[in-house]
């Protein structure tokens, strides 16, 4: 436990965004200030997931969708797709106790089917493992698009020879069926762009842009961000 005194951030407790989403972007350019390979970042930014995982559980967030991979990071160099796919095998083996013990529920979205068989057995025992865990639910966004989420929802519908859907009846074939929409969006590294994610869910989540590369990325700017989220007056097109 960190202790966590949010009165010190000014966060008022009981207007908590319920689900926070973030691109976890900047891993890259952490490593190339630090004049280390870039592998020395995505590393690095594992430390801050772990982090904000605990954070989250913490102050009592209820859903955290991280972005870790998408569809389009596929077209990177082989050898660096290759040492994110290892690091992410060698994670769901050493981080699931812990996840487990600290009551998290962990789900994955996104192309799963295109990765290794060993990458998916990993994914799967830490699904099946931590399923019935009644704390944080985090989500992990790999080989994800959220155009491609799109299309996916839209052929399952046609598969199903359904003629006619409203938003609700929608919303039960995106692969994030079971959680609410975002209320928080945060970007780090500076970049302003939403890069394919979430594009259905985030029709009127607050979004944060912050400067700090996701390595850097830590409990303090959390609440930073979450402060600057309550500042915000949310009208969802009302007056
Ligand atoms: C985010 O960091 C991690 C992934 C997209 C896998 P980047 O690797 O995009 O880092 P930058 O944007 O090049 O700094
Ligand atoms: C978005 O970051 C994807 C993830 C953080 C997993 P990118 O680095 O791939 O996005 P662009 O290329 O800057 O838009
Ligand atoms: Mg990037």
């Amino acid at each position: 436990m960190k202790k966590i005194d949010l009165a010190k951030y000014k966060i008022v407790k009981n207007k908590l965004p319920v689900h926070i989403a973030i691109i976890m972007d900047g891993n890259g350019r952490w490593a190339k200030e630090k004049k280390l390979p870039r592998i020395e970042g995505h590393r690095e930014g594992i430390e801050s997931v772990r982090d904000i995982v605990e954070s989250c559980g913490e102050i009592g967030i209820k859903y955290l969708t991280l972005y870790t991979f998408s569809e389009e990071n596929w077209s990177r160099p082989i050898m660096e797709v290759k040492e994110i796919i290892s690091l992410l095998y060698e994670q769901l083996d050493t981080e699931l106790d812990g996840l487990n013990q600290n009551n998290v529920k962990v789900q994955f979205i996104g192309r799963i089917h295109k990765l290794p068989g060993k990458v998916k057995k990993r994914i799967e025992r830490m699904v099946t493992t931590t399923q019935k865990n009644t704390g944080l639910c985090l989500t992990f966004a790999i080989s994800y698009s959220g155009r491609a989420e799109i299309i996916d929802a839209v052929n399952k519908i046609i598969d199903l020879r359904i003629k006619k859907v409203n938003e609700k009846g929608f919303k039960k074939y995106l692969y994030t069926h079971t959680l609410p929409d975002p209320d928080l969006l945060i970007r780090t590294s500076g970049e302003q762009r939403v890069s394919n994610f979430l594009l259905y869910q985030i029709a009127y989540t607050e979004i944060v842009f912050t400067s700090i590369l996701w390595p850097d990325f830590r409990t303090n700017e959390l609440l930073q961000s979450i402060y600057e989220y309550q500042q915000r007056e949310r009208r969802f097109g009302g007056r």
